[in-house]
């Protein structure tokens, strides 16, 4: 990258700065390595004690149960966690402090202390239970990044109902697959949402998905857009209708619910077939946001908080609602794109609040130092202490870019490894504590055995790449793939009998883990998580289409980028419009993020004998390597040169 001025030297190190170390919760390694020791040789103990921070309306019996695999945590225990994220907190002294700073795209920013996001979820947490919505529902939120959404999660927490939001960049139908899978009874929506000064009409949406999902049974529909959005009698009701209805009180009593019973289903995408329900429980979901949260942002009572995640994805389920809430901070939530109106969109929300911390995604740093540096270097930054970044590996160049152009050299950078389904974050710097390596996630968190393995489960060796495992239960760990447990044991613990990440990593001489990326057929492009499967069957459901692989090739902002080989049936001519309403065709059954960048049409796919395709040698073609590995496997070796001979650039 041209904007780096001196050649990296992958071995640097950065360390904190004594006034930073000074300053925080864990100061040194040795105090890291001291706690982390007692965490693992005494998890229970340690969870138990950091258990005590939350408030219990009844305490727990046991911390940890193996049930055949299936792990509880602090089963008979009783706690609510929107009690936990806003009466605690308000209760504590702090019911006039700035909870959420909402920056919309246009216009002015918005503010709630605690006391009136406690009052405004309480109001609408009434409004569910008088439209029918009881504990144990499935309540499916299918909104913008407006502040209605993580009120609404939190009622949902009120109650007991279960959330289970998708991302707003869906298409119709990834939401109608959703609404089956998890068989919500009611879904929120809003009229609109707003992306580069664009209207995207998600009620229209959400209708076309409603056709076939019997199971909703009301619709509240968030004016956003004032787009006129088609109302159906009965069955929508406007948000602020509801809300703003005499009846509806402002307080609301916490439903006391047990330590095991499900908090949120969230969808995301694995190696075959269709997106697995990730689904998170109370307690322990609850206690992991909070610790580490607490801890690997190091939050302080003046600190402003700006995370650029969708709360459609977990980063924003975990460290933009529960995890900050839980701790008392201020979060600021930004709806539109990082460069609308320009390129120093972020920078300026920055400079407006004051942030103090940052947190964002390696694919929106390459993004934006491509931009060129005036566009950070003309705003106040000065308000910064730490940075973070989360969703993929993040190379070298970019991470100095980083530290140097944003933190402005004083800034440590956490670069945190977790999943959707980690719940929390796994392995990450502590900022005031461990001296960092760029594009390293370096140590694993308390309480985490993370280990490298070989194909045969045995440990590899210093710097020798391999399947990144968890070897422990974790509170914040997903607990079952919604209506299908088979599929959680399967995935998750049926190769090596200890928690399968699905990334290879490697640990180097120091103890520290670089995380490499996904080996199965995840593809992560520009952070976001997607399946090859259902691109695949994205792709054949069109009439055009008999065969379909996807694979992924590097790609300058987004990592990852897609590209896909297309056999046509018979009768179907190869053209470029052919294409191009292909990849619309993607862009509208998945969303925009799935649509791929490249297309190939080819007569044939590397498959072997037994009919299976090749991924690997395709992934070869795509990258424009030859290094394809042994291809006498295959039925007929002869397509591997036709395949690569048409090679889109
Ligand atoms: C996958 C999980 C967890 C929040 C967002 C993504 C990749 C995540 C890092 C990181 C390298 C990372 C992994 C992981 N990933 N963080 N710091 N360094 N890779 O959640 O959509 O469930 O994706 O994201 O490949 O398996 P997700």
């Amino acid at each position: 990258m041209p904007y780096i001025d001196s050649i990296l030297k992958e071995n640097r190190i950065f360390y904190p700065s004594h006034e930073f170390s000074r300053k925080s919760r864990i100061k040194n390694m040795q105090e890291y390595s001291r706690l982390y020791k007692k965490s693992i040789e005494a998890p229970e103990k340690f969870w138990g004690e950091k258990a005590n921070e939350l408030d219990w309306f009844r305490k727990w019996d046991i911390v940890l149960r193996n049930d055949m695999g299936f792990f509880k945590w602090f089963e008979g225990g009783q706690l609510n966690v929107s009690h936990n994220c806003l009466d605690r907190i308000v209760k504590s002294g702090k019911k006039s402090k700035i909870a959420l700073i909402w920056e919309p795209e246009t216009g002015e920013s918005k503010k709630y202390t605690y006391e009136e996001l406690l009052k405004e979820v309480c109001k609408f947490a009434n409004v569910l239970k008088k439209i029918g919505v009881k504990k144990g529902n499935v309540v499916q939120i299918y909104l913008p990044m407006i502040p209605e959404l993580p009120i609404a999660m939190l009622a949902c927490a009120r109650i007991g109902a279960i959330h289970s939001v998708v991302f707003a960049g869906f298409s119709s139908d990834a939401l109608k697959d959703r609404i089956q899978d998890s068989k919500a009874d009611l879904l929120i929506t809003s009229d609109g949402s707003f992306r580069n000064e664009k209207v995207y009409p998600l009620k229209e949406n959400a209708d076309a998905a409603l056709k076939n999902c019997p199971t909703i049974k009301n619709v509240v529909v968030v004016k956003r857009a004032e787009n006129n959005a088609d109302m159906q009698n009965g069955r929508d009701f406007w948000w602020h209708d509801l809300i703003n209805d005499k009846n509806v009180m402002d307080s609301c009593e916490p439903e006391s619910l047990h330590a095991e019973e499900s908090l949120f289903i969230l969808y995301t995408s694995g190696t075959t077939g269709k997106p697995k329900g990730i689904l998170h429980t109370q307690a322990g979901y609850l206690l992991f946001t909070h610790l580490t949260f607490k801890l690997i942002f190091d939050i302080k009572d003046n600190d402003i908080y700006f995370c650029t995640a969708d709360i459609g994805w977990i980063t924003g389920h975990s460290y933009i609602v529960y995890g900050p809430l839980s701790n008392g901070a201020t979060i600021v939530m930004y709806e539109g794109s990082p460069t609308f109106p320009s390129p120093d969109r972020f920078w300026r929300v920055v400079e407006k609040h004051k942030a103090t911390i940052f947190y964002t995604a390696p694919t929106a740093i390459r993004a934006l130092a491509k931009e060129g540096n005036e566009w950070p270097d003309n705003c106040d930054l000065s308000s910064l202490r730490l940075l973070g970044t989360v969703g993929e590996p993040i190379n070298p160049e970019a991470w100095v870019w980083y530290h140097k152009c944003i933190g402005k050299g004083k800034c440590p950078i956490v670069d945190t490894w977790w999943q959707t389904e980690t719940g929390g974050i796994l392995i990450s710097p502590l900022p005031g504590a461990t001296p960092l390596k760029p594009g390293s996630a370096t140590k694993p968190f308390f309480g985490i055995i993370a280990d490298v393995l070989r194909e045969d489960g045995s440990r590899a060796n210093v710097n020798e790449g391999g399947y990144l495992v968890i070897r422990n239960p974790w509170p914040g760990m997903l607990r079952t793939v919604w209506n299908d447990p088979k599929r959680y044991k399967s995935s998750y613990f049926e190769k090596f009998g200890v928690y399968l990440t699905g990334d290879s990593a490697r640990i180097d001489e120091d103890g520290y883990f670089w995380i490499m990326g996904r080996i199965d057929d995840v593809i992560k492009v520009a952070g976001h998580r997607i399946g090859s499967a259902e691109v695949e069957s994205s792709l054949v459901s069109h009439e055009a289409v008999a065969e379909a692989a996807i694979v992924p090739y590097p790609h300058d902002i987004k990592g990852q980028a897609i590209y896909a080989f297309v056999v046509l049936k018979k009768n179907f001519r190869k053209s470029e419009e052919l294409k191009e309403e292909l990849k619309i065709h993607v862009s509208k059954t998945m969303g925009p993020i799935a649509k791929p960048d490249k297309m190939q049409f080819a007569d044939d796919l590397p498959k072997t004998r037994s009919g299976k395709i090749m991924r690997r040698i395709l992934k070869a073609i795509a990258e424009g390597s030859k290094d394809y590995g042994n291809i006498m496997t295959l039925a007929d070796p002869g397509v591997v040169d036709a395949l690569a001979k048409n090679r889109v650039k």
